[in-house]
């Protein structure tokens, strides 16, 4: 049907996705990992943000990753921003592979894949010391977040955490008051790489669970909405109408194609620094937009992402739209300073990364194939038309940029952003929200 033109290529990806890898055990093997899991010696407790990672790899985000990265995958992830393989090891000419007995991984990898962040479970030197016998890491590690086991680590390899190195590559910074620089040159100085199998699936009982879809369930319900194309928004702020624009847009420019483009809302589930709006709040925010109907409710479908927030930038952003290929999308959306944060030693607050670099890197990012990127520019609030719109730099003085801190100034004081700026019931919860903390 390519072939013949009768199907647009770059439906192949939600025609057939690419099998993808999940780490949960099915229910059959879960009490056998149990029992397994409850007898270990060897235990690694995870944090917050561990566990985040745990459910991005438990769920396919990753995939064909197989659990926290080894050396060889770390260092591909780190250099090339891409995964190459999954070999197992990185050898010197003539070493031999301790686990050449598990072969080369069978999972089909066709091509590089875009990785531009690493995912590894970091521990520090007395960890080394208990998980390794006689200059060989233990054959099975538990790993436990407040206090309960819940999955297991196998074939465990530990390497060094170069931690300014890492950041200085990641983050382009180190920088210890950009909070991800911070995390990382706060964690341990060794990496625990291995395969991992994951008891059940991960859940926060926090009442919002029921927005959390893996990438199978939601490659189900999108199927289930008859979508012969998806595009995706991450995003990790409250929605104004600038963001819905973008989104609109989008879909109109897919509906010269297609006959039922369906959006991904995809929200960033994950650590979020302090200042950003919780995901709880920004949750009923985004069910505010789309009961106004600034996004068709048909065709809407509002999902958490699980991954922890870095504020990477043009680094990041590529981790942003290469996990949703595990959702079998065909669009991403790119605006201005995605994953983006403040350059921490600019006092009049400069982004630290170039805003347009997101949307241009990513949209020459290797290893996304079948991922259409739709990039924009900046949106802002059109004074004269009373509504956000795409800046024209021809009549500057008529746009209005309002910030984070403007609208928490703007809440705080009782006052309404312009009309046009965001819809009023979700502007209503997010005052709401600002009210509350400035009273604390
Ligand atoms: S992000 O960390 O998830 O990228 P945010 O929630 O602020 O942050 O942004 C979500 C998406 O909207 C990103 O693609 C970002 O580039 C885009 N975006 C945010 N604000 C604007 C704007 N004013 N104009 C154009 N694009 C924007």
């Amino acid at each position: 049907l390519v072939r013949q033109g009768i199907v647009p290529e770059e439906a192949l990806s939600s025609l057939a996705p690419a099998p993808i890898r999940e780490l949960t055990v099915t229910p059959e093997e879960k009490p056998a990992l149990a029992a397994e899991l409850a007898s270990l010696e060897h235990e690694v407790q995870l944090d917050l943000v561990e566990l985040q990672w745990l459910q991005v790899l438990a769920e396919g985000w990753a995939s064909p990753l197989y659990g926290f990265m080894r050396e060889r995958q770390y260092l591909q992830s780190l250099h090339f921003g891409q995964m190459l393989d999954l070999k197992r090891k990185c050898l010197f000419p003539g070493e031999e592979d301790p686990n050449a007995e598990d072969g080369e991984d069978t999972f089909p990898m066709d091509g590089p894949l875009n990785q531009s962040v690493p995912i590894v479970l970091t521990i520090d030197a007395d960890e080394k010391a208990r998980l390794t016998k006689d200059g060989r890491v233990v054959s099975a590690i538990a790993l436990s977040y407040e206090g309960k086991r819940i999955a297991m680590l196998r074939k465990g390899e530990i390497f060094e955490h170069r931690r300014k190195e890492r950041s200085a590559r990641q983050f382009g910074s180190i920088d210890e008051r950009h909070p991800g620089v911070a995390q990382i040159l706060n964690a341990g100085e060794f990496c625990l790489g291995g395969d991992i199998e994951v008891l059940e699936r991960i859940t926060y009982n926090d009442g919002i669970d029921k927005f959390r879809f893996t990438p199978i369930e939601l490659r189900k319900i999108l199927a289930e909405k008859n979508a012969d194309a998806v595009f995706v928004f991450q995003l990790r702020n409250p929605i104004h109408n600038g963001h819905a624009l973008l989104m609109r847009e989008t879909r109109a420019k897919l509906l010269e194609k297609y006959r039922n483009p369906i959006l991904l809302l995809h929200p960033l589930g994950g650590w979020t620094k302090d200042d950003d709006v919780p995901l709880e709040v920004r949750i009923r925010q985004h069910e505010a937009v789309i009961e106004e109907g600034l996004l068709g409710a048909d065709w809407t479908v509002l999902s958490i992402f699980p991954s922890p927030m870095l504020y990477g930038g043009p680094t990041e952003v590529q981790w942003h739209a290469r996990a949703r290929l595990a959702a079998g999308v065909h669009a991403y959306i790119v605006g201005r300073d995605p994953a983006g944060i403040a350059d921490p030693a600019s006092e009049s607050g400069d982004a630290l990364y170039e805003v347009t670099h997101g949307a241009k890197v990513l949209s020459m990012a290797p290893g996304l194939s079948h991922l259409e990127i739709v990039p924009f520019r900046v949106a802002a609030y059109d004074k004269k038309a009373h509504q956000m719109a795409m800046f024209d730099p021809t009549r500057k003085a008529d746009f209005e940029f309002i910030s984070g801190t403007k609208m928490r100034g703007l809440a705080r004081s009782g006052q309404t952003p312009p009309d046009g700026f965001m819809a009023p019931k979700a502007w209503n919860i997010l005052a709401a929200y600002y009210k509350s903390i400035a009273k604390q």
